[in-house]
């Protein structure tokens, strides 16, 4: 089995705490699936939020203060009430509770940190968005999860040693993983059954967590989701289960991110397509393919796809590498069309998406975030 990133898999969960008498600090529920992430580790090795000279590398220079591939800060921005060597419980309203043990406090340079990670500081970046919102200073220090948050979507998530444990039960020894934000269309499917074709097992790991208005609703991807693999995947080589962050949409720094706690739950291979975790033109459509190129000991064997679209000519999916014809035979997954289409309550063409998959998007009166 691969290597937890950083070499061992963290795991920092004791509900024999006792909290009385603690300062209790109100965390939101973002913030609660950092905390939970971090106690589980899928942000192995991060044992807590970054202290100064973690976070300052990681905007910096792509990697943690000891050389570890790191490319999206995790922090604990605050206003005030907390200082150095507190020890805080943290609470979010669905029940989440950790304990926080605070090693350093430290203040950010919000338009820098957007600048390097997002590569712009465009307030219309959703991610930059955030940035700018956040509370004044950081708070580093490790982490320890005491109750775990409710979870509408429970019954889906598996923690890293979960998967571990699931890829080893079927024998699977290379897995190849694929992140996803989005209800599957045919270009998805073909992506990431091509990418299966040379491996033990696939796993699709949609994110579940804060999205940007316009994209679907966390259930409606599930959903889709399970009626895609019901009808057309083969059982014993696929698995699902959801990862809980949010979507930064960092575009580059974004998948050698989502390759790490890939990593973490136990694959071996990361599938990086056309405009990766991109958002509008902020990114070109293979940047994200050209950044693994620094990261020679990431431990994660990035898996590469140019753009797959259908081509009327070669009657059948195709990408760019294979295909021979011209635009005017290719049709587009273009995400926009789709979405457009079931707006409308059209059915897309099935050479664009399943019916079955479309027909479970369509029994949502909204499916969109809002
Ligand atoms: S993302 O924000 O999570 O990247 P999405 O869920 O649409 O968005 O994409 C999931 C993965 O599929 C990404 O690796 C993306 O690059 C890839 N992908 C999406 N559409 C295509 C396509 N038409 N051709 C090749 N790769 C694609």
């Amino acid at each position: 089995m691969i290597e937890a990133h950083g070499g061992k898999l963290v795991y920092r969960v004791d509900e024999s705490i006792d909290t009385k008498d603690m300062n209790v600090m109100k965390i939101d529920e973002d913030m609660a699936k950092e905390v939970e992430n971090i106690a589980h580790g899928v942000f192995s090795p991060l044992e807590g939020f970054m202290n100064r000279n973690d976070f300052e590398n990681v905007v910096e220079n792509m990697r943690l203060e000891d050389d570890t591939p790191w490319t999206i800060p995790i922090v604990f921005d605050f206003d005030d009430g907390i200082k150095e060597g507190d020890e805080i419980i943290l609470k979010s309203n669905n029940g989440t509770m950790a304990l926080f043990e605070v090693e350093e406090t430290y203040a950010y340079d919000r338009k820098r940190y957007a600048e390097k990670v997002f590569g712009t500081t465009d307030v219309n970046h959703p991610g930059v968005a955030r940035v700018m919102e956040m509370k004044g200073k950081l708070a580093g220090g490790k982490i320890t999860l005491i109750r775990e948050g409710r979870d509408e979507f429970k019954k889906h998530y598996l923690k890293p040693k979960e998967t571990r444990e699931l890829f080893r039960s079927k024998g699977w020894k290379e897995v190849v993983a694929f992140q996803t934000r989005n209800v599957p269309h045919i270009g998805h499917e073909y992506v990431q059954k091509t990418a299966l074709t040379f491996v033990d097992g696939l796993f699709i790991n949609p994110i579940i967590g804060k999205k940007k208005k316009g994209d679907f609703r966390d259930e409606v991807i599930l959903k889709a989701y399970e009626a895609l693999i019901k009808n057309y995947y083969p059982e014993n080589r696929v698995a699902m289960s959801t990862l809980r962050t949010m979507m930064r949409y960092a575009g580059p720094r974004e998948a050698i991110f989502h390759a790490i706690m890939r990593k973490n739950f136990g694959c071996t291979h990361f599938i990086v397509g056309r405009d990766h975790a991109g958002v509008g033109n902020y990114y070109g459509p293979y940047d994200a393919h050209e950044i693994f190129r620094e990261f020679p000991d990431l431990g994660i064997k990035p898996v590469f796809f140019r753009s797959f679209f259908y081509c009327k000519k070669c009657g059948g999916v195709v990408n760019e590498k294979i295909c021979p014809h011209g635009k005017e035979e290719h049709i587009y997954f273009s995400g926009t069309a789709i979405r457009k289409m079931l707006v409308n309550k059209e059915i897309p063409p099935e050479t664009m998406m399943r019916r079955e998959v479309a027909e479970v998007i369509m029994k949502y009166e909204n499916p969109f975030v809002d």
